[in-house]
């Protein structure tokens, strides 16, 4: 919540809770991505770029693929116009979501190959560059985790830099990670994403 809800929320507590009530209960009969995608298209609407950055991660993460997000901009376009919209597309361009990229927008989920299992690093985390997206590894005995390198705030790809012994922290709002667990350790409450991963003759590879 932002710090002028907060605020307001304490200001003028009944207001708001029943605001909030309001809410709540206004979108009983609708599925969550459905739910999602008119959220979305409220922040374009009043163009709040971290309330859009915010919502479309929820929309993806909730299961809503980027056709349908370009499809629901497309559809409000009767109330948006042409210069909300672009302006929408130009924060989806400067996210650089891979799944957003024209190529990418109609692929199947498929296997690939991250490298040799002798080569990812034990006790510390690799980074990769696999099929235009970084990763992230945490190799333990024999446990392996594989993470999407964007963070589940608002999708920031988090730099290699920004490891710390075993802590990610992602330099955007500063959301803290522990690279072994993929837990989210501190100002948020997601932990990383993880690919599911399997090791054939030699070889980690990762499904998205
Ligand atoms: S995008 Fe907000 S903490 Fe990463």
């Amino acid at each position: 919540m932002s710090d002028a809800l907060n605020y307001l929320l304490k200001a003028r507590p009944e207001a708001m809770k029943a605001y909030f009530t309001f809410l709540k209960k206004s979108d009983n009969h609708l599925d969550t991505r459905t739910r999602d995608l008119i959220s979305v298209i409220t922040k374009v609407a009043v163009q709040t770029e971290g309330g859009f950055r915010q919502y479309l991660t929820r929309a993806l993460r909730n299961g809503a693929s980027p056709n349908e997000v370009i499809d629901a901009l497309m559809m409000a376009f009767p109330v948006l116009g042409l210069a909300k919209i672009v302006w929408a597309t130009e924060i989806l361009l400067e996210m650089d979501i891979p799944e957003f990229r024209p190529e990418n927008l109609d692929a199947t989920p498929e296997w690939h190959d991250i490298g040799s299992l002798e080569e990812v690093p034990r006790e510390q985390a690799g980074y990769y560059e696999i099929d235009g997206r970084h990763l992230f590894t945490y190799r333990k005995g024999d446990d392996l985790k594989v993470y999407d390198s964007r963070c589940p705030h608002q999708v920031t790809d988090i730099p290699h830099l920004s490891l710390e012994g075993r802590t990610l922290t992602c330099p955007k709002h500063e959301w803290a990670f522990d690279i072994e667990s993929g837990e989210c350790t501190a100002k948020g409450n997601r932990p990383l994403r993880q690919f599911e991963h399997k090791i054939e003759n030699g070889r980690v590879l990762a499904y998205w």
